[in-house]
């Protein structure tokens, strides 16, 4: 049989593999929602500006919430026939209230419909993901502050390089998140737009309100172009690219959970609800979420490049390769949200263990800067000479397998005369620690003036 939507032209119906490789019911339906919203505002729009009578919308409106009920309930039949989500829901309204509902996609098409549609659910999503990521920065900011003097190594090249304290770690990534949520901010920002109205690319010669269906849908206003209005992707690989990148910093958390969690580490335990056990060996604990958060990144990483090359080719306005943008999106939103609400509950159940992190933040010579700094300080060194003066400290030290603040005074006056006892001072972490007080520095009060300060912007954002 020949399609109830444009059957006029077609003889025959579609071969079995056409209807397959064109049909998108199997993961569209998850915008019943949004397509029933965007219906309801322009057949109340087409009444207002007298091009449909009110009679009809009202059969319209009764029509469009029963299919409603019907799919929450469970009870819609989704036809791959009806190819999509726009045709199921069009076929069933004319099934229930018959010919006025062929009158509700009048000044419309499926190329502004559905950009509407899904414009409406990624800015949901959008919304979801900013509440998401300030639940993630509020639990880094309770353990930042309970941990705002808990000294650990910091490294670079994954090499103990100066002691810092666990609440400024953390807060490194308060402010990688922080970032995220303005890209998410941003993101709503210009998406906040309405294509409704654009109908298939040129606009519509019915007297339609563009600037009323926007109102009622909640967004800022129309867009301004119609081509491309029906041809923009922009707020879907905005999504996408925002996902990626707020990925990327989970992933690396992660990756340092799992590194902090080996029993070689041991600065942290996972509890229970966090870790899975093995199936073979009785002692292990395994970050099994931490590493499911890294791994995931890759098919977000992957969405994204999927909906770009889909899109980098495309002639203005629509083709129907947009219709591949839809399973990138709903598939990176899952992944991101299954991945923010387990990094929120990892993060808040950490157990940190001060003792290894303190033991680790003295191994690797990590206060050789600070004998550098003394030297330029105290004894008016420049600096690269002190750089040289405290390599062969470093050097001493470890060819007697001992700490730099193991090293006796006579063995340091050797190296350089100008050394005094006052050098001991600097050399335990915790006054390393406590001396780097500049602007973003790890000295707790520095570290705790930059909790307070976020926790005020949290409460704004
Ligand atoms: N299912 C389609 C999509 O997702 C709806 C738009 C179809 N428009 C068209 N001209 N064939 O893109």
């Amino acid at each position: 049989t020949s399609n109830e939507m444009w059957g006029g032209r077609f003889a025959s119906g579609p071969a079995a593999v056409m209807e397959a490789i064109n049909a998108s019911i199997g993961f569209d339906r998850k915008l019943y929602a949004q397509d029933i919203r965007g219906s309801l505002a322009h057949s109340e729009m087409l009444a207002e500006t007298g091009i449909i009578s009110a009679e009809d919308q009202n059969r319209i409106a009764h029509g469009l919430n029963t299919i409603l009920r019907e799919i929450e309930a469970g009870e819609f039949v989704f036809s791959a026939a009806r190819e999509d989500i726009h045709m199921n829901i069009e076929a069933r309204l004319a099934e229930l209230i018959g010919p006025a509902a062929g009158r509700l996609h009048t000044a419309r098409s499926r190329n502004d419909q559905v950009a509407v549609d899904f414009r409406l659910w990624v800015k949901e999503e959008l919304t979801r993901t900013a509440e998401a990521l300030k639940a993630l920065i509020g639990a880094f900011l309770a353990r930042a502050d309970e941990h705002a003097a808990t000294i650990m190594p910091g490294f670079t090249h994954l090499q103990s390089a100066q002691p810092v304290t666990f609440g400024h770690h953390c807060m490194a990534y308060v402010e990688m998140f922080g970032r995220d949520l303005s890209r998410v901010r941003d993101a709503l920002e210009r998406l906040d737009e309405s294509p409704l109205g654009a109908a298939a690319l040129a606009g519509t010669g019915f007297p339609i309100d563009r600037a009323m269906t926007a109102r009622a849908l909640g967004f800022r206003g129309p867009t301004r172009n119609s081509i491309d209005s029906v041809s923009d992707r922009d707020f879907a690989l905005e999504f996408l690219s925002t996902a990626a990148i707020c990925a990327t910093h989970l992933s690396r958390l992660a990756e340092e959970i799992v590194i902090w969690s080996t029993p070689q580490f041991g600065f942290v335990r996972l509890s229970d609800s966090f870790s899975t056990g093995s199936s073979i060996m009785p002692q292990k604990k395994n970050p099994d979420a931490a590493e499911l958060v890294r791994a995931k990144t890759g098919r977000i990483n992957g969405d994204l490049l999927a909906l770009l090359t889909v899109m980098k080719g495309l002639p203005l306005a629509y083709s129907k390769d947009m219709q591949e943008d839809k399973e990138a999106v709903f598939d990176a939103a899952e992944a991101l949200e299954l991945m923010l609400a387990a990094m929120t509950g990892m993060v808040a159940d950490l157990a940190v263990d001060k003792t290894a992190m303190r033991k680790a933040a003295g191994a690797g010579y990590s206060t050789a800067t600070d004998l550098a700094d003394w030297l330029v300080r105290v004894a008016g060194l420049p600096f690269r000479e002190a750089h040289h003066v405290t390599g062969r400290a470093v050097a001493l030290a470890e060819s007697r397998k001992t700490a730099l603040e193991k090293l006796t005074l006579a063995e340091l006056q050797a190296i350089h005369a100008s050394i005094t006892e006052d050098v001991y001072s600097v050399l335990s972490v915790r006054n390393s620690v406590r001396s780097r007080t500049s602007f973003g520095g790890t000295a707790p009060g520095e570290v705790r003036r930059q909790i307070r300060s976020w926790k005020k912007r949290l409460a704004r954002a």
